[in-house]
């Protein structure tokens, strides 16, 4: 089950062009393409004839023919020539959904076209904004997406999965401050007068103890973004002053595939060495290491979750409780959409 009236990322900008592509997303087939203006298309990837995928067809100018008998559907789903008959039949329609492209993304909507409002989607400037440097990714990953959500909402496994990453062990010290709305969960951990880790050590540039933070937004249903970074201890970056620090915007969505398989959308935007060719190789290298180690295990724990008996129990910890509370907002917007059935909108804007 998937929360349906959200956005969510289809794909990154340069990854959608003339050539149709199939995707899937909350279950559903979607093809991918770009008319000839550059605009991005989405559309039910299931021609309504004999249901070939239309991503097996090709373009014709702004109108995708399908791959078997040549039906040609325009950018709205609907189609506007039968080779063979004059008359398009009633009903010759697929299904088009909302695509907003922003911040090198293309976000895409599954639900109610009619309650599709672009403000929803999270703001990820930091990707394209020339103060910072960018480098990002996409991983699939054969585990339900929430599993992915708890993963980035305690940061005390940090300490364990990347170890000779990110790790710190004062990680797991520090205490967290949760606070919430219906709409989103903040937890922030501040790690005072302490070692960071080897990727920051070498951000900072400087030896000495440091004050960490690592402050993480989740956005309804599958949306995160992480200000963290590191300063000299003592220079003033929990008052605010983050001046003597360096620091990153970290985006990361996670986009539904079907109920077992999700993709992992990420996105480092560092404030340090920017423009620099030889750092963004190296935060590419080591933080995209870093997921794939979180990958790993969230697949082994998916595994695991398949052979558990009926009835298993978790235990909970301290450090659970940005998990939780995200866990509650999330099963309480499935509620709201259960309850809606087909009509009224949830609260994932
Ligand atoms: S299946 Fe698409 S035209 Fe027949
Ligand atoms: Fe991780």
């Amino acid at each position: 089950m998937f929360i349906r009236d959200a956005w969510y990322i289809a794909a990154w900008r340069n990854e959608i062009g003339r050539t149709p592509q199939a995707r899937k997303y909350c279950g559903e087939p979607v093809v991918l393409f770009r008319r000839e203006d550059g605009a991005a298309v989405a559309l039910e990837d299931r021609c309504c004839h004999r249901h070939l995928p239309l991503s097996k067809g090709r373009l014709v100018g702004d109108v995708l023919q399908c791959g078997y008998h040549g039906l040609e559907f325009d950018a709205t789903g609907a189609c506007v020539r039968v080779p063979g008959q004059t008359r398009v039949p009633p009903g010759a329609q697929v299904k088009s959904y909302p695509v907003v492209e922003r911040d090198g993304l293309v976000w895409i909507w599954i639900g109610d076209p009619a309650r599709a409002d672009p403000a929803a989607i999270p703001d990820y400037h930091w990707i394209e904004d020339p103060a910072w440097s960018a480098v990002g990714g996409s991983i699939p990953v054969n585990a339900h997406y929430m599993l992915w959500i708890d993963n980035l909402m305690d940061l005390t496994h940090t300490t364990y999965v990347h170890a000779t990453t990110l790790g710190a062990d004062a990680i797991c010290r520090a205490p967290i401050k949760t606070e919430r709305s219906d709409k989103w969960i903040r937890i922030t951990r501040w790690i005072l007068n302490d070692e960071p880790g080897i990727y920051w050590r070498s951000a900072l540039g400087k030896t000495g103890p440091c004050d960490r933070w690592q402050i993480m937004d989740y956005f309804l249903p599958s949306h995160t973004l992480l200000d963290v970074g590191v300063a000299p201890a003592g220079s003033g970056a929990p008052g605010g002053d983050r001046s003597h620090g360096v620091e990153a915007r970290v985006c990361i969505s996670l986009t539904p595939i079907d109920e077992t398989t999700s993709c992992y959308h990420w996105s480092f935007a560092r404030n340090f060495r920017r423009g620099d060719a030889a750092a963004d190789q190296k935060t590419q290298d080591s933080i995209g290491r870093a997921y794939i180690e979180d990958r790993d295990v969230i697949e082994a724990q998916q595994r695991s979750l398949d052979r558990a008996p009926p009835g298993f129990k978790m235990i909970d910890l301290n450090a659970d409780a940005g998990q939780l509370a995200v866990r509650r907002l999330y099963e309480a917007a499935l509620a709201r959409q259960t309850a809606a059935g087909a009509r009224g909108p949830i609260a994932a804007e």
